[in-house]
């Protein structure tokens, strides 16, 4: 009995070491086999999240998107023509950490040599021909001077947004050349592992996969050293993964230089916010050196330096707030024109303001930097109050707590840029603000007479000079307390001109009289010229 049983186990043993050895001898067909079985559903190649950026200039465009398994990271793209069609691979980088439910593939392609104001077509793809996502375009802005450009900007904008959809109709409806979303990303990009980052970047593909969705770190991306901001996101100048030491930019777009920077390295990282502070000002002086050029500075980042919230716990409320404290001076020394910042789940304009005081109650050639805080699409996690601190600085304070809206900033040219603020429930505009400044320069400078562009910025100021009492030669030069007309500099040349010639006539008069003398004293030339005029007269 006992001998049987152990007959039988030696033979069930020997039947399936066999079968074992069997499977290994015929391994080909079956793994092949086994393979088309396991092979992941083609649902899982697909390219999901697609969102583009601009890179180190407008000519470059970074795109990127995630899969849920492995695969290549290719672009194909063309300006209509499909014989034009170019193909660019990129990286692929697997994001596990705080990611057991989000998809694990991260791609970034970067694309070059864009012509300025064309329009591209592109898709994504693997390796497969079925991986290949829809086409979608996007437009490079354009380099010349004449041109508009708009933004939208805003912050703290989740998957819980109630006008979500307004906001990306509204992205798509206008021609916008880029989103700002300065800071606070989905709330938050590795919510529920992955989860929540993965549904923000397929929410906003619509928009984001057509219109360069720019970003900076807020106190949400904070989580891991920013892992999933640095590896959702790709920035301009800065390698992919993007360094989590290092997540600050500059950018031009037409005549405006962007200045992006992470206000939370001054609560992560002395050393860190001592490097970003060295950029800054290198980047800054840079820029200072072709302000003609480049005559805007718009500066964003994540938390403001001035705001009227009831909240005393935020840095802003602080009296002497640790962003401001780092970053007022330097901004007012290098003439920054504009301050955008998020955070505060409300909004708020400041007259151009330095030191908690305003320099003036109007835009007219500021004498400090504009800040703005639009942070209201956050209110649906909370509810920033606004409160009056008696400050003077405060221009405009969003009246209804709670209202979602975004930015609307618009270029127009060297001196003139607006601002809106509009509701998202309907559109309406609930804040606009025009700055008008002929003269960028660092604001402790008095202003000065620019040479280059003599004949710009004719215009307004002329015409409110024209009405002015002032007489003789300051009303000609259209000077006006401490301002000069923005011709000032095309009248001086004038007159400028004129005085040299006059010297000129005086040191040389002798010359010049010699000169008129040959020409016409001396009758003979002067009477052949007469006679072949009137010979060519009579002729016609
Ligand atoms: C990430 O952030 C969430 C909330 O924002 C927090 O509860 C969690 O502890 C953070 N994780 C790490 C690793 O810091
Ligand atoms: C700049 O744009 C503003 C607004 O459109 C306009 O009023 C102004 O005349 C323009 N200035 C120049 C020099 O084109």
């Amino acid at each position: 009995m006992y001998a049987y049983t152990h007959v039988r186990l030696v033979c069930l043993a020997w039947s399936i070491a066999m079968a074992i050895t069997a499977d290994d001898k015929v391994a080909p067909p079956v793994l092949k086999a086994n393979r088309e079985i396991l092979k992941p559903p083609s649902e899982s190649y697909k390219p999901q999240q697609i969102h583009i950026s601009l890179g180190d200039t407008t000519s470059e465009m970074n795109i990127m998107w995630a899969t849920q398994v492995h695969d290549t990271s290719i672009v194909e793209f063309h300006t209509g023509d499909r014989q034009d069609m170019k193909r660019v691979e990129g990286q692929t980088r697997k994001l596990e950490a705080d990611n057991t439910n989000g998809l694990k593939y991260l791609h970034h392609v970067k694309l070059e040599d864009l012509l300025p104001q064309t329009k591209y077509f592109y898709n994504v793809r693997g390796e497969a021909d079925d991986t290949l996502s829809d086409q979608f375009s996007f437009t490079v802005p354009p380099v010349m001077a004449g041109n508009t450009h708009t933004f939208m900007v805003y912050g703290d904008l989740g998957t819980k947004a109630k006008d979500m959809q307004f906001l990306l109709q509204e992205a798509l409806n206008e021609k916008y050349e880029a989103i700002f979303h300065v800071g606070d990303i989905a709330y938050d990009l590795d919510g529920n592992e992955g989860e929540t980052g993965d549904k923000f970047l397929q929410t906003v593909e619509k928009v984001a996969a057509r219109i360069p969705y720019m970003t900076i770190p807020g106190d949400h991306e904070r989580n891991h050293s920013y892992l999933h901001y640095t590896y959702r996101f790709a920035m301009p100048n800065l390698p992919w993964p993007m360094p989590s030491d290092k997540l600050w930019y500059s950018l031009d777009i037409g005549p405006i230089h962007f200045v992006m920077y992470s206000t939370e390295v001054f609560f992560d990282d002395e050393v860190n916010a001592e490097v970003m502070l060295k950029w800054l000002k290198e980047d800054l002086d840079q820029a200072n050196m072709q302000r003609s050029a480049k005559p805007w500075i718009i500066a964003m980042g994540h938390r403001p330096m001035y705001c009227s919230v009831d909240d005393i716990g935020d840095d802003c409320r602080r009296t002497v707030p640790v962003v401001r404290r780092e970053l007022e001076d330097l901004f007012f020394a290098e003439g920054v024109d504009l301050i955008i910042s998020g955070h505060q789940h409300f909004y708020e304009r400041t007259w151009p303001i330095y030191k908690q005081k305003a320099t003036q109650y109007n835009y007219r050639h500021p004498s400090a930097p504009v800040h703005l805080t639009i942070g209201t699409l956050g209110s649906v996690y909370k509810i920033d109050n606004s409160i009056n601190l008696g400050g003077q600085w405060s221009a405009f304070v969003i009246s209804e707590a709670g209202k979602e809206s975004f930015g609307r900033l618009k270029v127009y040219n060297a001196t003139h840029l607006s601002w809106e603020v509009r509701e998202c429930s309907n559109g309406k505009v609930v804040d606009r603000m025009w700055i008008n400044q002929p003269y960028h320069r660092p604001f402790h400078k008095q202003p000065e007479v620019f040479l280059p562009n003599p004949l710009g910025e004719m215009g307004q100021e002329w015409l409110d000079n024209q009405r002015s009492e002032s007489f003789g030669l300051e009303a000609f030069l259209g000077i006006k307390g401490n301002h000069y007309g923005d011709d000032f500099q095309t009248k001086l040349t004038v007159l400028f001109c004129v005085f040299v010639i006059c010297v000129v006539g005086l040191i040389a008069r002798k010359k010049v009289l010699t000169l008129i003398r040959i020409c016409c004293l001396k009758k003979e030339p002067c009477n052949k010229l007469k006679a072949s005029l009137m010979s060519d007269s009579s002729n016609v």
